[in-house]
Formats: C-alpha cells, structure tokens, sequence
C-alpha cells in the first residue's frame, strides 16, 4: 500500500494516568512556555486515566479533537504547540500490519484527528488536563514515529499543553524540576520511584463534589502571581527545602515525615490562593471537614496516621501507611458522612486506589 492513494487511516491508541501533586506546582515564569515557578512532586494516579486514539489519513481535510464523546476546537495555542513539537520530530513510519509507509516529509501535510476519553468524570477537577495532554503526546508520538533525543524531552513537550501533564508520563512518584533555561528544555518531568518501591501506601480519592471548578488552575495561579506575597515566598524558600525533604521521605518510605509535608504543602497552597486578590476558594465545608478528621486523628495518635491533599477543587486525596489504618481511615470517613441510602454514597475500590464519592 503506497502513501498517494486517500484511502488509508493509520491509528494508535494509548493510555496515561492522572496525577496529584503532594508538592504543589502553582505559578508560572513563562505562560506560553508553561515553565513553574517551583518545582513540584506527584504521585501517578493509575486508575484514573484518559484513553486517547490519534488516527492520520490524507483524506483528512483540519486537524480535529474529540473530548468525551464531544467535538472542542484544536485552535488552542496548547494543542497546537503539542501537536507541531511532535510532528517536527516525526520520522519514516511503516505499518507492520499493512505495510503502509509513511514518509518523514510527509508528516506535515497531514491532518490528525484525536478521540479522547476519561474513565471519571471530567468536571470532577481530578486532574483530567494532566491525563489527557500526557495521552496525547503520548499518543502522537507513537502515531509519528518520534523519538526522544534525551531523556524526559517528551515531558516538555506534554507540558506546554498542560503543567502538571508532564508528570504524568510516568509511574509511581515524579518530580518536575521547574529548570533555568528559558527555552524550557531542562523544565522536564523524571521518576524518583516505580509505584512498586512503595507497595504499602493506600491513596482513596474522595469525590467530595463533580461541579466545575469556578476558577480554572491557569487562570488562578496567574492571579496568585501578580498579587500574591505569599506565593513568591513560597517559591522561593520554602518549596526548595520541601522538595528534598520529601524526595528523601519518598526514598525512606517515612510515612510520619511524608504525611506532614504533603498536608502542610497543601494548606500552603490553598493559603496562598486566600492571598491571592480577589481570593479563590477551591475547599468547600467537606474538604474542611475532611481535614478536620486527619488532624484530630493524627494529633490523638501522636504520630501521622494519615495525610490529606486538594488540587485546585474540593476533592480530597488522602494517604494511609498500610491496608489496615486504611480501612480505620474509611471507617471514620463514613461515620462522619453516613451514607443516607445506598445510592448516596458509591465507592469504587480498585486495587490500592480507591474512590469514594461523599454525600454533602
Ligand atoms: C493545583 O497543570 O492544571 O493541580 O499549567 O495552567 O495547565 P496549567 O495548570 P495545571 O495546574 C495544576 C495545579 C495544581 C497543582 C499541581 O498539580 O501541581
């Protein structure tokens, strides 16, 4: 099968999880580059992910993207600025199962057409921009043939669609090493652990609630950044401290030391959206309650039984040493948010990760 006919469609299909960051990426120094003001750290949520197909075909007149079922404009400088960094490094490409070839220069003439999809729901504001953007470099790289010439180059192409997309083309924890250079090449994404280095840990998501966030990640933390004192002196001397204290709590498997450091990164964070003018409110009264019961839990123990972090969103995720406090951790979740019928409360237990959705 030669390139000149139109009647042929090549297409890939991948996967990439979602993340949440236990030291919070919040600030940009370059918008159109998405290059952080600090450096951050996640863990890779494995059962929460997009699944992307990329299919090229010369009978495709634009390039076109389908979310959930729904058609959106590629038109946006992320999507663009994704797409053209991996078509610039596409190479010679033949289809072992049909022997279709496609040519390195051709690559420019053509048009892609992207599906992508969640398994959770997309407003539910877990991170779904990480998944998908990861996916879709991802994907499109493979669909292209291009390969990466050092080590995490694709994460800097996943992050000019989204930030916290970079760390999602890992497993386990990652660090985004926020970098100097102004072209955003050491701005790159890297494994501290696989996901088995630490078999223990139990992370439960709970859906506190689905609704849209009011103020999206991009447009707050560009408010935080021309008004907030806070942040700079977050950026600047305390995140760095934070980053190696928790990298070594990671490598120690240090639950106490971990716990601490994620919870306290994440009042910090939503302190930091309190001082940022107008200020953005992302917990509502269940995310506070929610915290209210580790804390209590934990002081009443002497020592962290469990850590609690939140995005930019309502939704809890929260982290137990072992299966056991885990279940203890659930228990005291549902006597305080006691299911008023079965159909209030659904709880997906898969794996080591769970999700809960908590009525209130
Ligand atoms: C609170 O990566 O969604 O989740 O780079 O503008 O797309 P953009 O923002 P985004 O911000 C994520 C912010 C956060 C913290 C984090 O994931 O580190």
């Amino acid at each position: 099968m030669g390139i000149e006919g139109n009647d042929w469609v090549l297409m890939k299909t991948a996967r990439a999880p979602s993340n949440i960051a236990v030291i919070k990426y919040w600030g940009k120094r370059d918008e159109n580059l998405i290059l952080p003001i600090n450096s951050s750290i996640s863990v890779t949520l494995d059962y929460l992910f997009a699944t992307t197909t990329v299919a090229v075909s010369p009978s495709f007149t634009s390039d076109r993207l389908w979310l959930n079922g729904k058609e959106v404009s590629m038109e946006s400088k992320r999507y663009k600025n994704c797409l053209q960094q991996i078509r610039s490094r596409a190479t010679d490409v033949v289809d072992e199962k049909t022997g279709l070839v496609v040519k390195k220069e051709s690559w420019k003439d053509l048009y892609v057409h992207v599906a992508s999809k969640n398994n959770f729901p997309t407003a539910a504001g877990l991170a779904s921009s990480a998944a998908g953007f990861a996916c879709l470099v991802y994907a499109l790289a493979h669909l292209m043939g291009a390969k990466e010439s050092y080590e995490g180059e694709f994460s800097t192409i996943a992050r000019l669609g989204s930030g916290s997309a970079c760390r999602s083309l890992y497993g386990g924890f990652v660090k985004w090493n926020m970098g100097k250079e102004d072209d955003g090449s050491d701005s790159i994404a890297t494994q501290i652990v696989k996901k088995d280095h630490w078999k223990d840990l139990v992370i439960i998501i709970a859906v506190v609630s689905s609704r849209q966030k009011e103020t999206s990640s991009t447009a707050g933390m560009q408010t935080s950044v021309k008004t907030s004192p806070l942040l700079q002196h977050r950026a600047q001397s305390v995140v760095p401290k934070r980053m190696v204290e928790m990298e070594e709590a990671i490598m120690k498997r240090d639950f106490a030391t971990f716990a601490k450091l994620t919870c306290a990164d994440s009042n910090q964070f939503h302190a930091t959206c309190l001082d940022t003018s107008p200020p953005i409110f992302y917990m509502n009264d269940t995310s506070r309650r929610l915290i209210g019961l580790v804390e209590k839990w934990n002081a009443s123990e002497g020592t962290p039984q469990a850590a609690y972090t939140f995005d930019a969103g309502p939704n809890a995720v929260l982290f137990a040493p072992d299966d056991k406090v885990a279940r203890s951790l659930l228990q005291r979740i549902l006597y305080l948010f006691p299911p008023a019928s079965d159909a209030d409360i659904s709880r997906y237990v898969v794996g080591d990760q769970s999700i809960m959705e908590l009525a209130g």
